[in-house]
C-alpha cells in the first residue's frame, strides 16, 4: 500500500531559482535564505521518498488565460521545463509516475473531484523552484513527480476548505494504490506578497508566522480564511496559500513539525518552508 509520509510547504519565488541557476546563492542578499534550506535538503535526502506529488499553480506557462483548469493532474511520463520568457531553467526535466497518477486521477474523479487530466504539459517555476529548494542541483531529480495544478491566477480560485478536502481525497487515493510507495506531498506558493498596485511589496510577518503555526496546530481553522482575507492581510498573491491546504489535508490529523524556515525578503516575497511528518503513516 502506498502512503503519504510527509508534507512540504514551500514558497516558489522565481528569483530563488534564478539565484541557484546563476550561482549567486552565496551573496549577502541570498545567503541567509539559502542557509535555511540546508536542513530541509538533508531531511529530504534521508527520507528518500519514492514519489512526490507537487501541488502548484501554472503561471500562464502551460495554459494561457484561454483555458483555466481549477484542479489538474499530470499523468505524463515526462514534463519539459517551461520557457517563462528567458528560456527554460537549466534544471533536469521532471519524470512523472503515470501509474500512480492515473490511479489518483481515477480515484479523485470517482470521489467527486472533477480533475482535468494533462497528458502533456511543461512545468514552470511553480513546480521547479520547490524542487530546487529541497533537492539542490542534481543531474536528475531524485524521485518521480506527479504535478497537480490549482488555479490561483484567475478569479475565482478554489477555497482553502475545498483544497483541504482535495488533500484528504488524495490521501484516500494514495492509500488505495497497490504498491508499497512512500509519497511526499508539496504545497507551494505564498507566503505574503503583492506584486502590483499601490500595495506592491506588502509583507505581513505576523500573518505568515500565525499561518505556519496553524498548519501544524489547527489546520481546519486556517481553511476558513477567505480569499478577501488573504488579499487584505497578506497581499493579492498570498491567495496562493490555498495550495498549502491540499498538502495539509493529505497528511491527516497526526503530524509533527520537523523543520521551518521563514525569511524576508526573497525578491519581493516572504519565503516560507515548513516540513511536516505524517505520524499516522509511520
Ligand atoms: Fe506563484
Amino acid at each position: 500500500m502506498a502512503r503519504i509520509v510527509a508534507g512540504v510547504a514551500c514558497s516558489h519565488v522565481p528569483a530563488i531559482g534564478v539565484a541557484m541557476d546563476k550561482g549567486t546563492t552565496g551573496t549577502a542578499y541570498w545567503q541567509p535564505l539559502f542557509q535555511g534550506y540546508e536542513p530541509a535538503r538533508r531531511w529530504l535526502a534521508e527520507l528518500a521518498p519514492d514519489v512526490a506529488i507537487v501541488v502548484y499553480n501554472d503561471h500562464a506557462s502551460a495554459f494561457s488565460l484561454e483555458i483555466i483548469p481549477t484542479f489538474l493532474i499530470g499523468v505524463a511520463d515526462r514534463y519539459p521545463i517551461a520557457d517563462e520568457g528567458f528560456g527554460p531553467r537549466p534544471v533536469p526535466a521532471v519524470i512523472g509516475h503515470p501509474g500512480l497518477a492515473w490511479h489518483i486521477a481515477e480515484s479523485l474523479i470517482l470521489d467527486e473531484f472533477d480533475m482535468t487530466i494533462a497528458n502533456a504539459m511543461p512545468v514552470d517555476h511553480g513546480l521547479t523552484v520547490p524542487l530546487s529548494v529541497t533537492c539542490g542541483q542534481p543531474a536528475a531529480w531524485p524521485f518521480p513527480v506527479i504535478p497537480l495544478c490549482v488555479n490561483v491566477v484567475q478569479y475565482p480560485p478554489p477555497t482553502g476548505a475545498r483544497c483541504f478536502k482535495l488533500g484528504e481525497a488524495i490521501a484516500r487515493a494514495v492509500a488505495s494504490f497497490d504498491e508499497d510507495l512512500r509519497v511526499v506531498i508539496y504545497g507551494t506558493g505564498g507566503m505574503s506578497h503583492q506584486l502590483q498596485g499601490e500595495r506592491a511589496g506588502l509583507i505581513n510577518r505576523q500573518f505568515d508566522l500565525a499561518f505556519l503555526d496553524g498548519m501544524t496546530r489547527d489546520p481546519l481553522a486556517l481553511t476558513q480564511i477567505t480569499h478577501t482575507e488573504y488579499m487584505r492581510e497578506a497581499g493579492s498573491e498570498a491567495v496562493e496559500l490555498v495550495m498549502w491546504h491540499v498538502m495539509r489535508g493529505a497528511l491527516g490529523g497526526e503530524v509533527a513539525e520537523v523543520y521551518r524556515h521563514y525569511h524576508v525578503p526573497a525578491s519581493n516575497t516572504a519565503a516560507g518552508l515548513l516540513i511536516l511528518e505524517n505520524r499516522g503513516a509511520v
